[in-house]
Order: structure tokens, then sequence, then C-alpha cells
């Protein structure tokens, strides 16, 4: 965390300063629903004191921390955009309403429609490495993977088995479909002053020497077509629940819609499952792309109908399974 602080504290000096220019506004946050789960995750600041632990399994888990924090140490390899896993998995990894991870420790192996087979928590990891990292997975019983895998479980501890149902997890709150109005121009407007500041103009993030200090909402540098976040109820939950940095809860529900909208509207890498058509590809994922804006025209232009996978230089990572063309 130390490291982490560290990198942003110019720029987070830069943005405190103008946001305290601005009314501050109380934290709110969705309630939990009757009959909720919830699990409060160890905080990993315990795990070097944690004696209960073998030191190697705990020097594994520190490892898995650092890269959920750090993934772009895995930049070339495993990851061709600007993300860390802690990009969108805020609180790393452990915060409800920010996509905490640890329910993918207690809740699989299970069948996921997203790929239509039943899922390991190495298969959930490897999703976000091909979709939203825009990049290959580490291998199966890999060091990495290892790494990884144990500090999702890590998390959990404590956690009860196979109860899905969970309070603040995923990014769900705003429901799993679109709204009747939207809009973009009120997005576009949104964006301008709440976002653009940490996020660029061109939702294109910031870098200070090299090194991302914000991460890239649209463009190369972002997630590509296939991931989660470009589901537009998706990032609107995530939105409201985590954006602007620090004020979590301050934005309307209609603003995040909007918001959402607009940035889910904007070019971002080629959805790895692209055959070549944009609108086709959707068809075929449509139980996915029902919710994204990908094969839409959208300002006159079919979004996702290019050839530019960002800064990865293929396509498909090795093993991908495709639906079969109709
Ligand atoms: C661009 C944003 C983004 C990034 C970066 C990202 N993820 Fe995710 N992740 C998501 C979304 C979206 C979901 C699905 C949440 C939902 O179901 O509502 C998700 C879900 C998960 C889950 C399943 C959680 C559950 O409730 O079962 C795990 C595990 C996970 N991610 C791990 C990772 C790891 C590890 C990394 C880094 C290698 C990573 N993610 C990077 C967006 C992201
Ligand atoms: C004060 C700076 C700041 C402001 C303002 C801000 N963000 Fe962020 N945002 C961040 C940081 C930092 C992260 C990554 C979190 C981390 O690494 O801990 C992030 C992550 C994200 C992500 C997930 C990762 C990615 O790049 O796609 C999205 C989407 C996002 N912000 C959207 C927004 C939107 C929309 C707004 C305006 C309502 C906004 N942010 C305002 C700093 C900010």
């Amino acid at each position: 965390m130390k490291s982490l602080l560290t990198r942003w504290l110019p720029l987070l000096c830069f943005a405190t300063g103008v946001l305290q220019a601005q009314p501050q506004v109380p934290v709110k946050l969705p309630a939990f629903a009757e009959g909720q789960y919830v699990h409060t995750p160890p905080s990993p600041d315990t795990l070097a004191s944690d004696t209960t632990l073998h030191p190697q399994l705990r020097k594994l888990i520190e490892r898995g921390r650092d890269l959920f924090l750090n993934t772009q140490q895995l930049r070339g390899k495993n990851v061709f955009n600007d993300m860390n896993c802690q990009s969108c998995h805020l609180g790393e990894g452990g915060l409800n309403w920010s996509g905490p991870v640890w329910p993918a420790a207690t809740t699989l192996p299970d069948f996921r429609g997203k790929n239509q087979r039943v899922n390991t928590l190495e298969d959930r990891i490897s999703d976000c490495f091909i979709y939203s990292m825009n990049g290959t997975p580490p291998l199966a019983g890999s060091e990495d993977m290892l790494a990884l895998t144990a500090y999702h479980q890590w998390l959990a501890k404590g956690a009860a088995m196979y109860n899905s149902k969970i309070g603040g997890r995923g990014y769900g709150h705003l429901g799993t479909e679109m709204p009747r109005q939207t809009s973009y121009a009120n997005g576009q407007q949104l964006f301008g002053e709440h976002c653009a500041l940490c996020h660029g103009d061109n939702g294109q993030g910031r870098r200070e020497a090299g090194v991302v200090i914000f991460p890239a909402v649209w463009g190369d540098g972002s997630w590509n077509w296939g991931a989660g976040m470009s589901r537009v109820p998706a990032l609107a939950s995530f939105i409201q629940n985590n954006m602007p940095l620090g004020q979590p809860g301050s934005l309307t529900a209609q603003q995040a819609w909007d918001l959402a909208l607009f940035v889910n509207s904007q070019e971002r890498p080629q959805d790895p499952r692209y055959t070549g058509d944009a609108a086709a590809t959707r068809e075929l994922y449509k139980d996915f792309h029902n919710l994204t804006m990908y094969g839409l025209t959208v300002n006159g232009k079919v979004l996702g109908q290019h050839d530019n996978t960002g800064a990865k230089p293929f396509l498909r990572p090795p093993g991908l399974q495709l639906r079969p063309a109709p």
C-alpha cells in the first residue's frame, strides 16, 4: 500500500485540492438486502504478522497481493493495457460494492454463462486477464496464478462456502437492464466536470514518469470490448459506488447511467471473440453484448468495427474457446 500511496501522492494532492474546493459530500452506499450474507475480509495489513500461516504460504499470499495491486509488473507478458486488478476491485479486492474478489473463492467451481462451462477460481481470474487486462492469463499452476489464487482464498478467510446470497458482490446494484432514458450529452458533460481531472479529457488516464497514476477509461490503455465493465449497468453501478475516487455515492443513479453510457460509447481494444464483424459478434454473444454498446452505431460509427487490439500484439489468447458461428 505504501508504494502505491507514494506513487499517487503528488497527483492525489493535486486532485484533492480541486475536490476540496467543492462542497463535501457524505459517502453513501446501498444497504444490504434482507437475508444477504456479509463477509469482512481480513485486512491485508495483518498478513505480515499472521503466524498461523506457514512462512512459505505467507510469502506466496504476499506475492499474490503484490500482483493484485501492481499487475503492471506483468505488462508485456500477461497484461497489455494500463490496468491493475486494483483499478476496478478497490480496497485491495476486499471492498463491498467494488467487486470484492473473495466470493469467487467461496462459490467456485460453478457453471458460468459467459464461457458456458464449469469454472474454477483460476478460470475466473483468467477471464479478467483476457478481457479486463486485455491480455493473456498466467498458466494454471504457474507461480503467479498460484499466488493470485492464494490471495483470493486468504481474503475469503472465515467466509461461508457456497452461500451465493452475498451482499455487496459484483457491480450489480443498479440492476441488469438498460434504463429507459439515458443521455450521452449529459454523460459527456458530467465526465468533463467530475472525471476528466484524473482520467483525462480523452479518457486516456494519466502517467507520471511512465507509471500509470490514473487508469484509462477508454482507448488503447483500457479494458477491451469483452470486459464486464463494457456492460453499461456494471459500469453504472461501479461509478455510483466508487467514483469520483473518495466520494462514493455522490452521484445520482441517473448521473451514473449517463456517465456509463457515454464512457461505453467510446472506442477500446477489440473483443478477443471478434469474428471480423462487430454486429455479428454482438449477435453471437448477445447474452453478454445485450448490455454493451458494441456493434451498435453511435455518432455515425459502428462501435468495435476495427482490428485494433491496443498494445496487445494478438487478438486471442491461446486456448480461448469460441462459439461456432451460425
Ligand atoms: C476493468 C475492470 C477490471 C479489472 C482491471 C479486473 N477486473 Fe475482475 N472483475 C471485473 C468485473 C466487471 C467483474 C464482474 C463483476 C460482476 O459480476 O458484477 C469482475 C469479477 C472478478 C472476479 C469474480 C468475483 C466474484 O464475485 O465472483 C474475480 C475473482 C476477479 N474479477 C479477479 C480479478 C483479478 C485477479 C484481476 C487482475 C488480474 C481483475 N479481476 C481485474 C472487472 C475488472
Ligand atoms: C481523484 C481522481 C479520480 C477521479 C476524480 C475519478 N477517478 Fe475513476 N479512478 C481513479 C483511480 C485512482 C482509479 C483506480 C483505483 C485504484 O487503482 O485504486 C479509478 C478507477 C476508475 C475506473 C475503473 C478502471 C478504469 O480505468 O476503467 C473507472 C471506470 C473510473 N475510475 C471511472 C470514473 C468516472 C466515471 C469518474 C467521474 C465520475 C471518475 N472515475 C473520477 C481516480 C479518479
